[in-house]
């Protein structure tokens, strides 16, 4: 089957792209508002980009009754942002803070979740999440004219339980447990984890 995507209407292509570019990561977005208040939402259009200088990119997709959210809006006037990774304990706490609550509604309060502060940037971050990181804008990028932007992030300070890191300085994904995305409603963990033989040769 071929599927051109200029041939579906907008829910559709959306509906095809996040269920065919699958498990995504998730970044659990902490911000300050423009009323000195907090915010916090998910977005799984999201990955790292460089590691060198270590850069991240999210991408923002406008809804009909919130043409810019809340994220993005901040992230745009205060040039700050926190990203954490939930593990699957979390993950009913992240989903009910994807509720699209009015401007300035804050869903630290709304999931019962505290907020953390680190050292570099003042936006919070989830005290609850193994791994926050602290991440100053680079660059927005428009995305076509209906609305859609992303943006590259500097991530300039790691916030990691301890527990978390093995020998090498890695984080062990047996002990993140991290929460994925899948299409529409569905999340996902991280099942099997294996090594591909031409790896196992080669030294640690
Ligand atoms: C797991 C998950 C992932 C999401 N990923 C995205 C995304 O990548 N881009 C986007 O625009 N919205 C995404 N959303 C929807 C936003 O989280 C939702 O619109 C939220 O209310 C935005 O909050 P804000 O207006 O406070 O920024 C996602 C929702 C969930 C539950």
């Amino acid at each position: 089957m071929r599927i051109d995507p200029e041939s579906l209407s907008p829910g559709r292509r959306y509906f095809l792209m996040i269920s065919a570019i699958v498990p995504r990561p998730i970044a659990w977005v902490g911000t300050n508002n423009q009323s000195g208040g907090h915010n916090l939402a998910p977005f799984s259009f999201f990955n790292a980009f460089s590691a060198t200088p270590p850069v991240v990119g999210i991408g923002f997709s406008p809804i009909e009754s919130k043409p810019m959210k809340d994220s993005l809006a901040n992230i745009r006037a205060s040039g700050e942002l926190t990203i954490s990774i939930a593990d699957l304990k979390l993950g009913d706490k992240l989903h009910e803070s994807s509720a699209e609550l009015p401007y300035g509604e804050d869903e630290f309060s709304a999931t019962g979740l505290t907020p953390a502060f680190g050292n570099v940037v003042s936006a919070p971050f989830v005290q609850e999440a193994p791994v926050s990181m602290e991440c100053r804008l680079r660059q927005i990028i428009e995305i076509g004219d209906a609305g859609s932007s992303m943006i590259l992030a500097d991530v300039l300070m790691f916030h990691i339980r301890d527990t978390l890191l093995d020998a090498r300085g890695t984080i062990d994904p047996h002990r993140l447990k991290p929460l994925a995305r899948m299409g529409g409603g569905r999340y996902a963990s991280l099942g099997e984890i294996f090594k591909l033989p031409s790896y196992e040769q080669l030294p640690e």
